[in-house]
């Protein structure tokens, strides 16, 4: 049985998700979304027209990607596929859970960022892979995005926020040193929010994040059907680059 908990109900993604944009600026995205369209663009072994995010969240990246490629985007949380859909009108929206959504299409490329921690256990962890190699044509690439592996986890804290509009954003991000004996680490939020006249609200939003070996992450798509590769990027994340076979 899944351990996952219902992150809809994070604050971040439903009642505070009017606010990401101001959480976590597209702008910020850039260069990341770069280096994620060159491993697609080299990886793949067809010219990738078409590509699938789960767990787009506010669409931050397919700002960027959405350039070279035609995108469609699921996430669990409609406050959050609003704000998408605010920012990437030109877009397919729709919503989903990446473990178990089935478009019944396959697209050139998968892609899972961030999201990908919301993966709790080894289980939840497969049935996404699974998603993701259901909806990737054959010689088509899943890249996965993960923050961290357990290998890489670095307990520590950031701040972050920005100004605009409607508003201001400050927040600082606590991240717990995970239990030794568990795929989890917690990640804390106090955010504050000041929306324009009015006094700062402050809220404690938890997120429980998964944190896997990167032998798991390896094992978990070889088995599933891809060849691996991995890259290490600009902040020292890891990142998992799976072929799908041509047949
Ligand atoms: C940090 S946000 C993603 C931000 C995104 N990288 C961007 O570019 O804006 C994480 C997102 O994962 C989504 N999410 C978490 N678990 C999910 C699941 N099982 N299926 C689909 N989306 C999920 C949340 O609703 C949230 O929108």
């Amino acid at each position: 049985m899944s351990k996952s908990l219902p992150v809809s109900f994070n604050k971040l993604y439903s009642e505070l998700a009017e606010w990401w944009p101001l959480f976590s600026a597209p702008a910020d995205y850039e260069a990341e979304a770069a280096v994620f369209r060159k491993l697609i663009l080299e990886n793949a072994r067809m010219s990738v027209k078409t590509m699938l995010e789960l767990g787009s969240g506010g669409g931050n990246n397919t700002l960027f990607l959405k350039k070279d490629f035609r995108m469609t985007l699921v996430d669990l949380s409609p406050e959050m596929l609003k704000v998408s859909e605010e920012l990437n009108p030109d877009c397919e929206h729709l919503q989903g859970d990446m473990r178990s959504v089935r478009l019944n299409r396959e697209f050139d490329a998968v892609f899972i960022h961030d999201a990908i921690m919301y993966m709790l256990s080894e289980n939840d962890l497969q049935q996404a892979i699974e998603s993701a190699y259901l909806h990737c044509r054959n010689g088509g690439v899943v890249l996965l995005a993960p923050d961290c592996t357990r290998e890489n986890y670095q307990p520590g804290t950031s701040k972050g926020g920005h100004d605009g509009d409607a508003g201001s954003v400050r927040y600082l991000e606590w991240n717990h040193a995970p239990d030794p004996n568990d795929t989890t680490c917690k990640m804390e939020f106090a955010i504050m929010i000041r929306k324009k006249g009015d006094a700062t609200r402050v809220y404690h939003d938890t997120h429980t994040f998964g944190l896997f070996p990167r032998d798991t992450w390896i094992s978990l798509l070889k088995d599933t059907g891809f060849t691996v590769t991995t890259f290490q990027d600009q902040f020292d994340r890891e990142l998992f680059i799976a072929r799908k076979p041509e047949k």
